[in-house]
């Protein structure tokens, strides 16, 4: 799959990038090409392009910029309609000491699909932390992918697993984005309170199955 990652150049973006170009056609999107092909220069097969160019002929595209960039989105709107958009954007602040969620309501990826309705929306990539995603080998975490169809859950989390290890978990429509993106802010205090080093999600299963 060709996949655009906007926000390549960042920290998240970079290690995405990486991961996803084991079994994927990656091209780095930047504001910047220049930037962006320095990026993909160190990562065999990545291209480096601005973001429309990034996003031209893109099956999908993961965004990870900050939250108050996304708005970016808006001129890639014909170039991904109809495409895949996976949504790691955490809107986050730090108050009195503790990172929390910084939207009183809704999320980042439900605003993201009102600049992109024509594209499929999903979250993911949530909260795994780039320096994990960046190891040789990513140590098994689970992804939740929030989306409102089955065939756009199904093209996120078939993207997921094309990075090892990773385990795409159904959270539930676009609506439960906001619980998706409210769990970095709390590992990122975890991780600081028990001095752990970077933590991902991976959940544990017992009792019976049952939907
Ligand atoms: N860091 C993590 O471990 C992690 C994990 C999961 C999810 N995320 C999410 O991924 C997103 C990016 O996080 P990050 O830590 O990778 O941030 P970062 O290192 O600062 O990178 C953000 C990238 O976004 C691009 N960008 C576009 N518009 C921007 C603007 N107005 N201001 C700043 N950068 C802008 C920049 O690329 P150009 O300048 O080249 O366009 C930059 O390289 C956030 O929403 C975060 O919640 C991060």
């Amino acid at each position: 799959m060709k996949v655009a990652v906007i926000g390549g150049t960042g920290k998240m973006g970079r290690a995405l990038a990486k991961q996803l170009s084991r079994n994927n056609r990656v091209v780095i999107g930047s504001r910047d090409p220049a930037r962006a092909r320095d990026a993909a220069q160190v990562i065999p097969g990545v291209e480096g392009a601005d973001y429309a160019g990034a996003s031209d002929g893109a099956e999908a595209a993961v965004f990870a910029i900050p939250y108050p960039a996304l708005m970016l989105a808006v001129p890639l709107r014909k170039a991904l309609s109809g495409k895949l958009v996976v949504s790691a954007v955490n809107p986050m602040r730090f108050k009195g000491g503790f990172f929390e969620p910084a939207l009183e309501e809704g999320s980042a990826a439900e605003e993201l699909a009102g600049l992109l309705p024509e594209s499929r929306l999903a979250t993911g990539f949530n909260h795994i932390p780039w320096s994990i995603l960046d190891a040789e080998e990513v140590v098994p975490v689970d992804v939740l992918v929030a989306a409102d169809s089955e065939p756009t859950f199904e093209a996120a989390a078939e993207l997921v697993r094309s990075i090892p290890n990773l385990r795409p978990l159904n959270a539930g429509p676009l609506s439960q984005a906001r619980g998706v993106e409210a769990i970095t802010p709390l590992l990122l205090n975890l991780a600081r309170l028990n001095v752990t080093g970077s933590l991902a999600t991976k959940f544990v299963s017992g009792g019976a199955r049952r939907r």
